[in-house]
């Protein structure tokens, strides 16, 4: 008989895996890594730059916390970050493209620490953005929380994709359908898929000791996106302006814990 080992957590009959309570120390190594990266790319993110120096920049700081680019090597990837620029929904790969004064962008960053996952995105801003682009991303960053905030025991995945779709529609701005969050711990994409958009009391039963991301696109203008000829790039087929955060949780008895909070306090581009 197999001794038991690392991985003597349960597995729901959705598939989802129920971790330990001391699973939650890894995590939070992990989420805290991916964070404090994203703080610190903060203040290179200016109009001039180009999107391939800041994951030069993050790429040596995953090295500098003695951490690993969950995503170079990741099916044929090749790059520490994705970095989507104004239409650019998600998956965006660095390059030789130079920001101009009033592009968003995202940047997600996923790294492994001592096995555990931490993937988190965050909106940033080169210079100024437009009324309607700051709209974009408060609304965003809201719809985000307000997920988080429908993570509890007893509550299920259909409530926290409802919570982000009403008030993304509320805002009259749309919810991305063709992406999704996932499940994560000792592996980068797990189940389930959480989706960003469902009615209450549908879906997977939420349960304490699940770790999954939560990480809506929303777009100004139609929910539609394609792919790019180079297999990663996903844009909205309006070119409207998307945007998206993205945070690792944990449920626990009470709710979730967030395991990529910022510790700079700078997780919105209007903060710090
Ligand atoms: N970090 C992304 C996510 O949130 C996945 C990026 S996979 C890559 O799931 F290969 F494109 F980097
Ligand atoms: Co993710
Ligand atoms: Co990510």
């Amino acid at each position: 008989m197999r001794m038991e080992g690392h991985f003597r957590g349960r597995i729901t009959k959705d598939g989802i895996r129920i971790h330990e309570e001391a699973d939650f120390a890894g995590m939070r190594a992990a989420g805290r890594v991916a964070a404090t990266i994203l703080d610190e790319v903060a203040p290179l993110v200016q109009p001039g730059v180009t999107t391939e120096a800041l994951d030069d920049f993050v790429r040596a700081r995953v090295a500098a916390h003695g951490a690993i680019s969950a995503t170079i090597g990741y099916k044929g990837y090749r790059h520490a970050t994705c970095i989507s620029v104004n239409h650019v929904v998600c998956h965006g790969i660095p390059g030789p493209k130079v920001l101009k004064a009033g592009d968003i962008l995202n940047i997600d960053v996923t790294v492994i620490v001592d096995g555990w996952y931490g993937d988190s995105s965050r909106m940033y801003v080169a210079g100024e953005a437009t009324r309607k682009a700051e709209r974009l991303i408060e609304v965003t960053h809201e719809a985000l929380m307000r997920g988080i905030a429908a993570v509890r025991p007893g509550n299920t995945f259909g409530d926290i994709g409802h919570a982000i779709q009403t008030h993304v529609e509320a805002n009259r701005m749309s919810v991305v359908r063709d992406f999704c969050g996932h499940g994560l711990g000792r592996v980068f994409h797990a189940p389930p898929n959480v989706l960003h958009y469902g009615r209450p009391g549908t879906g997977p039963v939420l349960e304490e000791g699940m770790f999954f991301t939560i990480e809506p696109m929303v777009n100004l203008g139609r929910p539609e996106t394609k792919v790019l000829a180079d297999d990663w790039t996903a844009v909205t087929r309006d070119k409207s302006l998307s945007a998206q955060f993205e945070h690792s949780v944990g449920v626990t008895a009470e709710g979730a814990e967030i395991f990529t909070l910022s510790p700079a306090g700078r997780f919105h581009p209007t903060w710090g």
